[in-house]
């Protein structure tokens, strides 16, 4: 069975082709804002424009009366653009005559992690630009158990980076940046509950660079202690559900940093540390593809008139009757 998903909840637009074993085609054309931060209407525009040729290409390779089912993003995500890729799966599903399959965002994470890992049932670290969560299923639902109380860590980064005189996305930049960094600037460590929160880290940290420290060091004092908040959330999780595995999804997921650190503390508690291959772990369209296969081979279909966009979709209210 072969099933078409769409991915374009923020700045990502990708569209992709899965079967149960793999993924057969991925064509990508993400939006790159020319300065600043992303704009929900200038990433909308972007994704009407773009989209018709990604599954232009898709279909060169995977001819469309092969596809079985239409899966798309449905939420979280900025309503533009999840506006615009909701209305181009249905079209596909009509013209094609297939079901259609609205996918939470944050669940296609968590599921193409487990299928492109060993992981069964981890504690999943989920870190991106706008999200920051610690989840694990519980019976039928995944739970969120722990999660920013503001902005997610990819903002926090990116937000940081700019002030810096860095251009988005600036994760990838902190990163080679903290490489360098010789000395540790104590910054807020805000750990409430499950709970963590970022948008004080990121005062601080700017106010460090504005005083003169230097980049290196404030992007090495800003990872060492994101990252440490991240890492305790995640043990403590471990603990209390009693689980032994941790999976790292998510777009900051890619940072050598944060995944050594869990690394470790996995080596220390006897636990499985899993990642996904990096063009896996960032918004992309087979995450989606692969989850509306699963969601559909197990009775999951999006009527039409329930297929409209999502902002506040929240993992919790997806029936999980898969393994
Ligand atoms: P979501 O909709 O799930 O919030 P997203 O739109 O933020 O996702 P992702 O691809 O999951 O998209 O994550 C993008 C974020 O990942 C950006 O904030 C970017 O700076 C960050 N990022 C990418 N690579 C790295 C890295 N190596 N280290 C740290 N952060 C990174
Ligand atoms: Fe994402």
């Amino acid at each position: 069975m072969k099933a078409l998903g769409i991915e374009g909840t923020a700045w990502s637009l990708s569209v992709a082709v899965v079967d149960e074993n793999d993924v057969i085609v991925m064509e990508s054309d993400p939006y790159i804002p020319k300065e600043g931060g992303i704009h929900p209407r200038e990433a909308s525009q972007h994704h009407s424009e773009k989209i018709g040729e990604l599954i232009k290409r898709v279909f060169e390779k995977v001819p469309p009366e092969e596809i079985d089912v239409i899966a798309f993003s449905q939420g979280p995500g900025m309503g533009p653009c999840l506006r615009v890729v909701a209305t181009v799966a249905r079209v596909l599903a009509l013209k094609l005559n297939r079901p259609l399959v609205g996918v939470n965002h944050c669940l296609a994470h968590v599921e193409v992690g487990r299928w492109k890992t060993k992981a069964k049932n981890p504690v999943t670290l989920y870190v991106s630009g706008g999200n920051s969560q610690v989840i694990a299923r519980r019976g039928n639902r995944y739970r969120v158990f722990g999660e920013t109380l503001d902005i997610g860590i990819g903002n926090a980064l990116d937000k940081l980076a700019r002030h810096m005189g860095l251009k988005h996305p600036g994760g990838p930049k902190i990163e080679q940046l903290a490489k360098n960094g010789k000395n540790y600037y104590e910054l807020p460590y805000v750990v409430k509950g499950m709970d963590f929160s970022f948008s004080g880290m990121v005062t601080a940290a700017q106010r460090l660079f504005d005083s003169g420290v230097s980049k290196e060091d404030v992007a090495f004092s800003f990872q060492e202690t994101a990252f440490a908040m991240l890492t305790e959330v995640t043990e403590r999780a471990l603990a209390y559900l009693d689980l032994d595995e941790v999976l790292l999804v998510g777009g900051v997921g890619a940072n050598s940093r944060l995944q050594e650190m869990l690394r470790i503390m996995c080596e220390d508690r006897g636990a499985k540390f899993y990642a996904p291959p990096k063009h896996l772990m960032g918004d992309n369209g087979a995450m989606i593809a692969y989850t509306g296969l699963l969601m559909f081979k197990h009775g999951h279909v999006t009527p039409i008139e329930e297929s409209y966009a999502k902002p506040d979709f929240r993992i919790e209210s997806v029936e999980v009757n898969w393994e």
